[in-house]
């Protein structure tokens, strides 16, 4: 899959921008603070709806301005379409092939992306809530229905906590309705953990070829998923027998919801832990195995995602080469040469990016403009 070109009016601080891509490497080099983060950004959101960096719409909108718009045509195996998508005060507009989308959930997918920045090499070591939207962003472009699934589950999640408020302040005795909120938590929930498993399983099996690799086959990696279901091998469980389990964690925590006010057992709140070696690689491992774990499952996401959707995704690179050394910079920028379009933002090349991107193509970006170097 390839963006062929970007189009931006009052994004950040582009009020208008209209760019033409290669499918191998883009490189934007810049100094601070002149956009280079903004630019991926905006292609995060074209992708995704949303920003990979705030849960604020409204700060993807130039300052001063009512509504941003960013637009692009994706080239697949089939053909290139057309998407857009405007940012207002009124909420979030999506358009494939210029027609209005009504759920952001069919847009979803058009364009597959995966960034990696710098905050990327803290997934092995951040909250759980850090790996869980991993989980959630890089999962539901490849598989619409988990999209649809947690989408449902964070609605009935919503539902049944401000309900057992209620309940907490006794301004109903109503137990009835509960049970019917239950009945959807489990039935999405349960949908959501079996998917999560399969897809945390798969991404560990594609992650320990590369990891074994990039650690010189000294180490070895292991992904386990954490949720409310304790079993060896969760993959192995039916979506019913999940649901049991789930329901009975439940039905053990009632009392204690009601008198929290809350929803204590879900995949909510769910976690995976990264190990290597065995051992827990946030508590154990030392900063360059956290980032050689995080490299690892990154890489290992494009892979799947080839392997899910037939294509490659366009990959975004946020200033991280400068975070990893020459080694791990080398087999980041060799498992992506010649086959994902790539865009890289640094304050400058190093010299083994250099030597191992074959002719990028190169732009400066300045103060919210962005030129095109001619080829040399
Ligand atoms: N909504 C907005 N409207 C206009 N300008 C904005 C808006 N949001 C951010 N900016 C400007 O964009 C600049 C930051 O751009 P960006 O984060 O892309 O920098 P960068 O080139 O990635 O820098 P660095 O190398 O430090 O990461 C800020 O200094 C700010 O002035
Ligand atoms: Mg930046």
């Amino acid at each position: 899959m390839e963006l062929k070109n970007l189009k931006l009016h009052h994004f950040r601080n582009y009020t208008d921008l209209d760019l033409s891509f290669q499918p191998g490497v883009n490189v934007f080099l810049g100094e601070n603070a002149q956009g280079k983060t903004n630019l991926l950004e905006s292609i995060y959101a074209l992708a995704l709806t949303r920003s990979h960096r705030t849960n604020n719409d409204r700060d993807l909108i130039e300052w001063g301005e009512k509504e941003a718009t960013v637009s692009g045509r994706v080239a697949h195996r089939y053909g290139e379409t057309p998407i857009s998508l405007s940012f207002s005060s009124k909420g979030k507009h999506a358009r494939v092939n210029h027609l209005d989308q009504s759920r952001l959930s069919d847009y979803i997918g058009q364009l597959n992306i995966i960034v990696f920045a710098p905050e990327d090499l803290a997934l092995v070591k951040g909250s759980p809530s850090v790996r869980r939207r991993f989980i959630d962003m890089e999962f539901g472009q490849m598989n619409p229905a988990y999209l649809h699934n947690t989408s449902l589950y964070r609605q009935v999640l919503k539902e049944r906590n401000a309900y057992l408020k209620r309940l907490q302040l006794k301004q109903t005795q109503d137990r009835v309705f509960l049970d019917v909120l239950t009945d959807q938590l489990v039935e999405a929930g349960s949908k959501v953990i079996a998917a999560r498993a399969d897809f945390i399983k798969r991404l560990a099996e594609a992650a320990q070829p590369i990891h074994a690799e990039v650690s010189d086959q000294r180490e070895q990696l292991d992904l386990a998923y954490k949720t409310l279901v304790s079993s060896p091998d969760l993959t192995a469980m039916s979506v019913d027998e999940i649901a049991e389990e789930f329901r009975a964690a439940l039905n053990r925590q009632a009392e204690r919801e009601i008198l929290m006010g809350t929803t204590l057992v879900g995949p909510h709140r769910d976690d995976f832990q990264v190990l290597v070696n065995d051992n827990d690689v946030a508590v154990f491992g030392s900063q360059g195995q956290q980032r050689t774990a995080a490299l690892a499952i990154k890489l290992a996401e494009i892979d799947l995602m080839r392997a899910e959707t037939g294509e490659y995704p366009v990959l975004l690179l946020d200033d991280v080469l400068s975070e990893l050394d020459a080694s791990r910079q080398t087999h980041l920028l060799l498992a992506i040469q010649d086959k994902v379009q790539t865009f890289l933002t640094a304050p400058s090349l190093s010299e083994v990016a250099r030597q191992l991107i074959t002719e990028p193509k190169v732009f400066h970006v300045n103060a919210g403009k962005i030129e095109a170097e001619s080829p040399q």
